[in-house]
C-alpha cells in the first residue's frame, strides 16, 4: 500500500520535523477582492484601478496550477501524502447579517487558515470579509481526517464580527499620505487597521517551534487575537514579537526557523521586539540574515513581497524546499548542510504567496519538545 493511502493522523509541532502530509493550494478562481476595510488592492499598472475587482487572468491561473501540481507530485513521489482543498465560487457575493461582500479570495494559501499544533488543526478567524467563508474549501478534508483520526482535535477560533467597530476609519486611504518614518512609529505602536474590538488573526502570522509559538502582530493579527490563542494554547508559551515593516502581514517572509538552533531572518524586517535576539541567543540557537532575494519587484497582482524568497517548506531538518529562482537562498542553506530542492513557485505569488503559504502541514513525525528552556523574563 502506497504512503499516502495511510488512513489521517493530526500531528505537526514545528517547522522542521519529518513532513508526512500536506494540504497543498490551488489557484482556481482567485480573485482580485472588491475593496473592504481591511484592505484596498490596486494596480493601476495593469488596468486594475481601486475599486475595480475580478478574476486572476485565466493564463496566469493555469500557470500557477501547473507549478502547484507539479509541487504537489514531487511531494508524493518522495511518500508524502498531499491533500488539495476544494474551491467553490470565489466570485460570488458574501454576507453575515452585518455586513456584505461583493467577492470572496481563493483557496491557494492554506497556510494563512490553518494552524496545526500538535493532534489540532485551528481554523483561524481572518480578518477580511472576504475570507470569512474560506474555511469551507478546507472543510472536505478536515471531515475526512475527522472521521480518519479519533485523535484529530478539530477546531475553529471565534467568528468575527468584522463590523466598523473592527476596523479603524480609512486606514489605508490615510496609510497613503504618510511619510515613511509615519509608517514605521505606527508600527512601533502597532498601530494598524485592525482595533482590538474583537480577536481577529491569520494562522500564517504564527511560527511553530515545539512548546513555543511565534506570533507576528500584524495588520491581520490583533493583540486580541494573540491573548485568545495564548489562552487556547495554555501549555505553549506564546512570544508576540513586531518587525520593522509599514504593513506587516504574515511571519513567513520575515522570521522563518529552519532547524533546532537556526533561524532565518528577513535582513530588511529587522525585529522591533529586542527580547527576540536574547531569547534565541540564550538558548543556542543561531539567528542569520536570509539572502538577496532574486527578484527586484513583486510579481504581477502580487501582494506579496519580493521576501517570498525565504517562504520555504521544510521536508525534515536536513532537506527544504526553495522557489527555483532563488539562487542566493539556495546556495546559503545547501553552505549549511541542507538538501536543497528548487521548486518552480514564481507564478503563484499572485495567488497569495510562497511554498509556506501555498501548503499547511497535516503530519509531520516527532513530538512536543522544549527548545527553549532558558526563558526572558516578561517574553
Ligand atoms: N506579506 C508578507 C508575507 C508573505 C508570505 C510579504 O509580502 O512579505
Amino acid at each position: 500500500m502506497a504512503e499516502y493511502a495511510r488512513k489521517a493522523k493530526v500531528c505537526s509541532w514545528n517547522e522542521w520535523d519529518p513532513l508526512k502530509h500536506v494540504i497543498v493550494g490551488r489557484a482556481d478562481g482567485t480573485m482580485i477582492q472588491a475593496p473592504e476595510p481591511a484592505v484596498e488592492r490596486e494596480w493601476p499598472q495593469y488596468g486594475v484601478p481601486l475599486g475595480t475587482c475580478g478574476r486572476l487572468p485565466q493564463e496566469m491561473e493555469d500557470k500557477a496550477n501547473e507549478q502547484l501540481n507539479n509541487f504537489a507530485a514531487m511531494l508524493e513521489k518522495r511518500g508524502i501524502r498531499v491533500d488539495r482543498p476544494t474551491p467553490i465560487d470565489f466570485s460570488q457575493a458574501v454576507q453575515t447579517p452585518d455586513w456584505k461582500q461583493a467577492t470572496m479570495f481563493g483557496c491557494m494559501p492554506p497556510r494563512d487558515l490553518l494552524l496545526t499544533v500538535g493532534h489540532e488543526i485551528l481554523e483561524a478567524t481572518m480578518s477580511y470579509r472576504s475570507r470569512w467563508f474560506e474555511y469551507l474549501v478546507y472543510r472536505p478534508l478536515l471531515e475526512q481526517y475527522f472521521k480518519e483520526d479519533a485523535d484529530f482535535r478539530w477546531e475553529a477560533a471565534p467568528k468575527p464580527r468584522l463590523t466598523e467597530r473592527t476596523y479603524k476609519k480609512n486606514y489605508w486611504t490615510r496609510f497613503k499620505t504618510w511619510s515613511e518614518e509615519e509608517k514605521l512609529e505606527r508600527t512601533q505602536a502597532r498601530d494598524w487597521v485592525l482595533t482590538e474590538a474583537e480577536p481577529c488573526f491569520d494562522a500564517a502570522d504564527v511560527a511553530r517551534l515545539g512548546r513555543d509559538l511565534l506570533v507576528q502582530q500584524s495588520t491581520v493579527t490583533n493583540a486580541a487575537g494573540i491573548r485568545w490563542l495564548r489562552q487556547h494554547f495554555p501549555s505553549h508559551r506564546i512570544h508576540a514579537v513586531i518587525f520593522k515593516e509599514d504593513a506587516p502581514m504574515h511571519i513567513d517572509a520575515t522570521f522563518v526557523p529552519v532547524r533546532p538552533g537556526l533561524a532565518l531572518s528577513n535582513r530588511q524586517r529587522k525585529p522591533l521586539t529586542p527580547e527576540l535576539a536574547e531569547f534565541f541567543k540564550k538558548n543556542d540557537w543561531e539567528i542569520i540574515e536570509c539572502a538577496k532575494p532574486a527578484h527586484d519587484q513583486k510579481a504581477k497582482f502580487s501582494f506579496c513581497s519580493v521576501w517570498l524568497s525565504m517562504n520555504m517548506l521544510i521536508l525534515d531538518p536536513k532537506t527544504v524546499c526553495v522557489e527555483a529562482s532563488e539562487k542566493e537562498q539556495m546556495e546559503q542553506l545547501d553552505q549549511r548542510g541542507f538538501e536543497v530542492i528548487p521548486v518552480p513557485l514564481w507564478d503563484v505569488a499572485a495567488f497569495g504567496g510562497g511554498l509556506h503559504c501555498a501548503t499547511a502541514d497535516v503530519t509531520r513525525e516527532g513530538t512536543c519538545q522544549d527548545y527553549f528552556p532558558k526563558p526572558i523574563p516578561g517574553f
